[in-house]
């Protein structure tokens, strides 16, 4: 049969299920990433699940999210990591040395390999060919046992690349452009698959930044065939062997194909606060920008930040506004540097970030008060920049550059027709590459190199909570919540909460805080209960402590309108049971009422029941829905995913 890049891949992976759309497959995982604030629990489930060694072909364990350590807590779990990597033979990226998907991608990411990581923006190496998908700390923890990860068979679909960029309009826009088109719900359940002649003319870098940013649509997956630029891009880092031809069969079929002529595009925004809130850049010229950062996991690419340098040649930061470069990776500073761009950057009036996360959640760089900033990142929520009410704008590093040389948003075409004298960057810069740092790096320790002392772990590092079974019955709605709550409302990564990752006790009393400041108070002292919420419940990123603390405190059931893939499987993982309900029944409940389950749940979650019937306070009743696979309920009735591995390893 006829198949497509993505069914090629899971063909080749498949070890259940068939490939048919919406049926749950289980397929085999060759590499997993995982990063810090993900990391510690999913080492410490490691343990709970008492294995040896890590059984994939490759694990990798980096430290990018939070890597200032303002006291011994970060330091303790980085220290941790480090531990938990040489006791059971993963390689470990040092705190500084670059966020997990650039470093990734520079050292491990292989076309036709499937790759599993604890981080929503996973799928960024499939611009190089790799099938990579975002999930939960314990799924990554049992893949990395051995086990299957199991998803449900997404919809491929066809982005249709026709055309070629004009000038000033970059990768970014195309992602820009679709998030536009498609909204932050578009991709639910598909994996993107990029082909045709504007596809082709894309550099790898450009590829990624589209790739990444696919997880803003929902996308499960997004992927580009392979071809010259892929096996010139692995050599350049000293890893040709690693390539793989893959493409689509001539009559590959799609579930649906999305046309994009690339000769229409132009620079385009995300305004706040949602990555779909996108328009043309002209529409908000004028508007004054205290803060311009390029970088990130979605721009932050040598390729990224030298078209930011060459705009700056023998030019300013203008003096109300300052930027700040915060290079993905290190080898993307090491390279800035040996060229001479750094200090050239440094000159215009550049302040350089280390290579780490940062700023993306609100870790330094936090804008003022009542501020714009302009950034190359992927994510623009309300809040997510450390401040509650900002202001931040998505664009291309093009676009935040002509922001920082005027004080202003403006359309680079329109600064370039002004100073007469400004090139657009272009794609091909016509510099060299560094050299492949590769494996040899020496802020990557590979499990060879790594001191097996055990695992060390410091005063911060708690337990992980188990739970036996589930005892669900309903209770009070303590929290009712509108549509597109983000794990960002759920548990915030600000600096001064996220120190707590390895501590649930202490981090589940800011759950849901950004929302009802009393809510972790309230559910404790209620002792359970249940939450409400509209579509797209726990949207963006892959934090497992979105369900984990939850959990911790109680609660039983989420009932919403609709819930993020990574985010639903959370709650099975930690024996919460999602239950769908319709526009209706979420408009007439109100919160602090009492949703009594009239079914017994734990018997209808194991004998296959779909509907489960509720009485609100007595008065009305409604429906609610539990759409699970017959594993994902196994896991539930087990109270989570850990205490079913358990037991399933108990029986062997
Ligand atoms: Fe880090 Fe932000 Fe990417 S938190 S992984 S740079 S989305």
């Amino acid at each position: 049969m006829e198949q497509t890049i993505t069914e090629k891949i899971l063909d080749d992976h498949l070890v259940e299920g068939e490939l048919t759309p919406g049926e749950e497959i289980g397929i085999e995982i060759d590499q997993v990433l995982t990063q810090d604030t993900t990391g510690t629990m999913v080492w410490l489930q490691f343990e709970a699940l008492e294995m040896d060694e890590v059984q994939t072909e490759l694990a990798a364990q980096y430290c990018d999210h939070q890597t200032y350590q303002f006291d011994f807590k970060n330091t303790d779990d980085h220290r941790f990591l480090r531990s938990a990597a040489g006791t059971y033979g993963a390689y470990f990226s040092r705190p500084g040395n670059g966020i997990c998907h650039q470093v990734h991608k520079e050292n491990f990411a292989a076309p036709g390999k499937t790759l599993l990581g604890s981080d929503s923006h996973t799928p960024t190496p499939g611009g190089l060919g790799q099938l990579a998908i975002g999930a939960g700390g314990l799924d990554i923890a049992v893949a990395m046992g051995g086990g299957p990860y199991y998803v449900e068979m997404p919809e491929v679909v066809n982005v249709h690349l026709e055309g070629e960029l004009p000038e000033w309009a970059t990768a970014k826009d195309i992602a820009l452009h679709l998030l536009g088109e498609l909204t932050v719900k578009g991709g639910v359940g598909k994996i993107f698959e990029y082909t045709g002649p504007g596809a082709e003319k894309l550099s790898i870098p450009e590829r990624t930044t589209i790739t990444n940013l696919g997880t803003e649509l929902g996308a499960t997956s997004s992927i580009f065939a392979t071809d010259e630029k892929t096996k010139d891009w692995l050599a350049r880092q000293d890893r040709e062997e690693e390539y793989v031809d893959l493409q689509p069969d001539d009559d590959a079929e799609y579930a649906e194909t999305v046309e994009v002529d690339l000769s229409e595009l132009e620079p385009l925004v995300a305004a706040p606060s949602m990555p779909d809130n996108v328009a043309p850049v002209s529409e908000y010229e004028g508007t004054d920008v205290e803060q311009v950062i390029v970088g990130s996991c979605t721009n932050g690419a040598y390729e990224d930040i030298l078209p930011s340098a060459k705009m700056l040649e023998d030019r300013e930061v203008a003096k109300q506004t300052e930027m700040i470069v915060a290079p993905g990776s290190k080898q993307a500073s090491e390279m800035l540097a040996r060229e001479g761009w750094t200090a050239e950057m440094m000159a215009a009036g550049v302040n350089f970030s280390e290579a780490t996360c940062g700023a993306c959640i609100g870790i330094g760089h936090v804008p003022a008060s009542d501020s714009v900033s302009l950034r190359t990142f992927n994510r623009n929520f309300e809040g997510r920049s450390g401040i509650e009410d900002d202001s931040v704008f998505l664009c291309s590093p093009e676009v935040a550059t002509a922001a920082a040389i005027t004080g202003e948003i403006v359309d680079p075409r329109d600064l370039a027709d002004e100073l007469g004298d400004l090139e657009a960057p272009g794609l091909e810069m016509g510099t060299k590459y560094g050299p492949g740092m590769g494996q040899d790096d020496s802020d990557i320790i590979s499990p060879d190199e790594a001191i097996d002392d055990g695992l060390v772990k410091g005063p911060n590092i708690g337990d992980v909570p188990l739970k036996d079974g589930i005892d669900v019955d309903g209770g009070e709605a303590l929290l009712k919540m509108e549509d597109n709550i983000t794990t960002d409302h759920i548990i915030p990564a600000t600096a001064d909460i996220l120190k707590f990752r390895s501590n649930i006790e202490k981090l589940s009393e800011f759950t849901l805080s950004r929302v009802d400041d009393t809510f972790a108070e309230r559910a404790l002292a209620a002792d359970g209960g249940v939450l409400v919420a509209g579509e797209n419940y726990g949207q963006g990123s892959s934090r497992e402590h979105a369900a984990l603390c939850p959990m911790y405190l109680g609660i039983e059931a989420v009932f919403a309108q609709s819930f993020a893939r990574i985010h639903k499987a959370n709650l099975f993982n930690f024996g919460i049971v999602p239950l769908a309900i319709d526009e209706e029944t979420y408009e007439r409940i109100d919160q602090g009422d009492d949703l009594a389950i009239v079914d017994d749940v734990p018997a209808g979650v194991r004998s296959g029941q779909e509907e489960f019937t509720v009485s609100v306070n007595g008065e009305w009743e409604f429906t609610a829905d539990l759409d699970a696979s017959e594993r994902e309920r196994d896991i539930l009735a087990a109270g989570g995913k850990l205490s079913w591995v358990k037991q399933q390893h108990a029986d062997d």
